[in-house]
């Protein structure tokens, strides 16, 4: 059975707490939290404080992911903030080993994310350090794009590399119950949503869909 990360990007962020409870009810297993810093994507949204104030709401894992330049700069302080799973981009850190490290250091999950374009040659040589694969199905930066149907063999070559070992393969960014089916099939864990379970008029029936998608 797959696992439903609804991301609060696509919550009312005047009513986060209402939000994280919505999600909680549905049934969530990890709450997603985009974090933006309006360099490595054109967006900006929030940082450490909203996960301590959000950790204090609920008792779901919050799965943190970090779309900012040099994630390394601010792990320990998300870590103290209360995330379980920190998620850094390849294509921002220049020593992609160590910051992974670092995340397990501080007691979190460690999380390794790829943009689209970005291709899979690294991960082998990462796969002992992380914990999590994110492979984002949409260029991050904002919710409610359309999947780029060119990942999904992605996600398949993602799977085969993982093999065995206990990690996890999230995907993000266009999650539908259409392509959620897609997603799944080709191997994916974790469905990260956002417009599909907030912009929904019931956002349990939403998180059902995704999750029975085939
Ligand atoms: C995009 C974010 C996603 C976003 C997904 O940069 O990383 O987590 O919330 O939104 P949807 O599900 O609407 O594509
Ligand atoms: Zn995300």
């Amino acid at each position: 059975m797959v696992k439903i990360a609804p991301s609060i990007l696509s919550a009312d962020f005047a009513r986060m707490e209402a939000g994280v409870r919505l999600a909680e009810e549905a049934g969530a297993d990890y709450i997603h939290c985009d974090v933006m810093d309006g360099r490595f994507v054109p967006n900006i949204t929030f940082g450490p404080k909203m996960i301590r104030d959000l950790r204090r709401t609920t008792s779901v894992p919050l799965d943190v992911h970090l779309m900012i330049e040099e994630p390394s700069r601010y792990i320990e302080e998300f870590a103290a903030a209360g995330a379980d799973i920190i998620s850094i981009h390849l294509e921002a850190e220049r020593h992609v080993q160590r910051a992974l490290s670092l995340i397990r250091s501080c007691g979190c999950r460690a999380g390794l994310v790829l943009n689209p374009g970005t291709p899979p040659d690294a991960l082998p040589f990462l796969l002992d350090d992380v914990d999590l694969v994110l492979l984002m199905t949409v260029n991050p930066g904002f919710g409610g794009q359309k999947l780029i149907p060119a990942v999904l063999p992605k996600v398949r070559i993602v799977r085969d590399m993982i093999g065995p070992r206990a990690v996890e393969l999230e995907v993000d960014g266009g999650v539908t119950p259409k392509t959620a089916a897609l997603l799944a099939g080709a191997g994916a864990d974790v469905l990260v949503a956002g417009s599909a379970v907030f912009g929904a008029p019931d956002p349990a029936q939403a998180v059902l869909a995704l999750r029975e998608a085939q």
